[in-house]
Parts: structure tokens; sequence; C-alpha cells
């Protein structure tokens, strides 16, 4: 059997005639930037998250350099994320002439580590950006306390965890905006590159819809800014993956609980839920020092299981280091989730056989050892 990582063209195929209509419709309404989709995707969006602003992108980076430049944040400052993110969780932050903070992650969840937060805060931080890793969110009460204590702005990072919440919070209520990423693998994902930013700060919004397109607001009207528009053939596929968000999120949920049932037992260490929390599972990730060989172990029996991510930020060769004095990461639990973590195929398509031959193929795997 063959295993796929991702869903796409199952997805795809499953609403064929609903995503069909939607790209000719486009075609033929001839308006292809800033049309009537992008407007009625970011309405949905502000129905969906309850946040008063929605303002669509070209990318997730976008969402959160654009929203850390509305708030001013540049040279001299430091901006606060974890080491075991996607490596753009720290560049957004680069690239306004900030310093990104690199705090390790929860042994357990994987998330940042909040009790190793407020050591890491210097007169020169302005914000945090937690990132909802793997499709679980953060302990955001408690990144919001820290960050009142200390006067500092909330950016979260919700790339991989669309349609989230905690127990007693939803992404959005305990920060100053959130920034999100369709880009296709994500669990909300168009067929491209896309991104947003919510807030319920007008300001914010007024400047990252004014940046997003040459700094104009009005045609021929222009401030220096980018060019980050999402483009109406991606933003009507978006339409209609919204409207099946939450089902989406649910069969993901279903089929972790799958695997989680089925790999106890195994020397694997499995995902760890919060409890009360909706981890919507847009990456199952297990641990194993064995990693490399597991996954070339499941690629011999057809199965494509990925690493999310092998290097940590702070290991990697591209980043841009600067002087002796930049602060020096606490990323222990993070080096070590990327030497020994591997995401198994999971996504709303995938079926409940295809889990169990993962699983069967990792029991396989295990005997051997
Ligand atoms: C956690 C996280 N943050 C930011 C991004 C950046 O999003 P994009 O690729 O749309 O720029 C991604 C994914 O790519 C991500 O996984």
């Amino acid at each position: 059997m063959e295993v796929q990582f991702y869903g796409h063209v199952r997805q795809y195929l499953n609403h064929k005639d609903e995503f069909d209509k939607a790209i000719q419709d486009v075609l033929m309404g001839g308006v292809y930037t800033l049309g009537p989709n992008v407007s009625k995707f970011e309405e949905e969006l502000q129905a969906y998250t309850g946040m008063k602003y929605a303002v669509t992108l070209n990318s997730g980076t976008d969402a959160l350099w654009f929203a850390l430049l509305g708030w001013g944040i540049g040279k001299g400052d430091e901006v606060i994320t974890c080491s075991n993110s996607f490596f753009a969780s720290a560049e957004a932050i680069w690239l306004t002439g900030a310093t990104p903070v690199l705090c390790d992650c929860r042994p357990d969840t994987k998330n940042i580590d909040v009790s190793k937060l407020e050591a890491l805060i210097t007169k020169k931080t302005k914000a945090i950006i937690p990132v909802h890793l793997y499709g679980q969110p953060a302990e955001m009460p408690k990144v919001k306390e820290i960050a009142d204590k200390y006067g500092l702005k909330v950016l979260e990072d919700c790339a991989q965890a669309f349609g989230a919440k905690g127990d007693t919070f939803k992404l959005g209520d305990l920060s100053d905006a959130v920034a999100t990423s369709f880009i296709t693998a994500k669990n909300l994902g168009c067929w491209g590159d896309g991104g947003a930013m919510f807030t319920n700060d007008e300001n914010l919004a007024a400047y990252v819809k004014k940046i997003r397109n040459h700094g104009s607001t009005k045609r021929s009207h222009h401030s220096i800014g980018y060019n980050s528009r999402l483009d109406e053939i991606q933003a009507a596929v978006l339409r209609i993956k919204l409207k099946y968000i939450d089902q989406y999120n649910d069969l993901r949920i279903a089929r972790a609980a799958e695997y989680t049932q089925q790999l106890q037992g195994t020397s694997l260490k499995l995902p760890v839920a919060v409890a009360g929390y909706r981890h919507i599972y847009h990456l199952y990730v297990i641990e194993t020092p064995k990693r490399d060989d597991l996954q070339a172990f499941l690629k011999s029996k057809g199965v494509i299981a990925l690493t999310n991510y092998p290097i940590a930020i702070h290991q990697q060769e591209g980043y841009p280091w600067g002087t002796d004095s930049d602060p020096k990461p606490c990323a222990a639990n993070c080096e070590q989730n990327a030497a020994e973590c591997l995401s198994l195929p999971i996504n709303p398509e995938i079926t409940s056989e295809e889990v169990k031959y993962v699983c069967d193929c990792i029991k396989e795997w295990e005997a051997k050892q």
C-alpha cells in the first residue's frame, strides 16, 4: 500500500464540481486581484474567527512581518518566539530589523515553554510570538499574563492551527493580532500561496491593508509598501475550504485518535494534547531517537513521513547571527525535538485503513529493533 503525506488531490476530487465552478466564475468575471472573492473571503474569515478585521495577504510570513511593522517594531528591538517552529516565525522578526530571541519548547506539547519566557525579557523586548505548533494552541492565558506585566504585544502564529481553540479562549482572544498561512500544506490551504492577519485593532488593520498594495488604498495614490495581495482564484478556493474547515479538522482529530490508540505501548513518544484544548492535528508528530531509521523503513513500505522540523531555527546554517552579544537561545528541548521528531501522514482524506497500515508498519519496524 502507498500512503501519501498529503490529501490535496483527493480533497480537490471530493469537491471537484464546486472548485471547478468557482474557478470558472473567477476566470469569466475578469477580475483576478483584489476582487469580490477577496472581499467576501475577508468577511467570512471575520465571521469565522470573531475578529473585527481580517486582511488577506500573499503569505503567512507577510502576515507576521506586517503586524510587527504596524507596531513600529524594528532595529534595536527584540521579539521572543520559539526555536522549534518553521523558520518564518523568526524570519519575520529579522525582516523588521529587530532581533529574534528564541525560547525553548515544552518537552510534552512542544509549544513555547511559558515558564522560561520571563527570563528572556529585557528592556528591548517589544513582543512575543507564540506559535500554535502542530495544531495545538499555546498556553495563551499565561502568555497574555506575562505580556501584560511587561507591556508587550502578542502576535499569535496560527499558521498550523486554523480552527483550533483553548479550553477558555479562542485564538485572537488573548492577543493583539493573529497571523496565519494558507500555503497548500496548511490545514486551511489554497493551491498556491496565501496568508491573513486578523486583529480587533482598526489602525493595525488599516496599516496592513495599505502596505499589502504598494502603500495604496486609492488608485494611483502610494506610500512605500509591498506587493502582498491574495489573488482571486486562491480566495475562491479558500472560500469553499473555509465552509468545510470544521469538518476537515474533525477528520484530522479522528485519525489522530486512531494513531494514538494503535501506537500505545510502542517505544514512540506520542503527541500530548492539553485536556480541553481543540488540537486540530495539522501534524501528528511522534518522537524516537531512531527517527531517520524509522522514516527510511516507512518509505520502503510506501509510507511518506516527513520531519517538521529537523533543524531548530537557531541551528540553521542561514540563521543570521549578528554580533557575539546577540541573545543566545535557551532551546535544549527544541534541539532534541529537531533530532527525534517524525510527522506521520495525516490529512482529512486519509482513511482508517491507511492509518492502520502505517501503525502496522511501525510495529513491524519495532519488532526488528
Ligand atoms: C508556524 C509557521 N509560521 C509561519 C509560516 C509561514 O507561512 P508562509 O509559508 O505562508 O509564509 C509557516 C508555514 O509555512 C508556519 O508553519
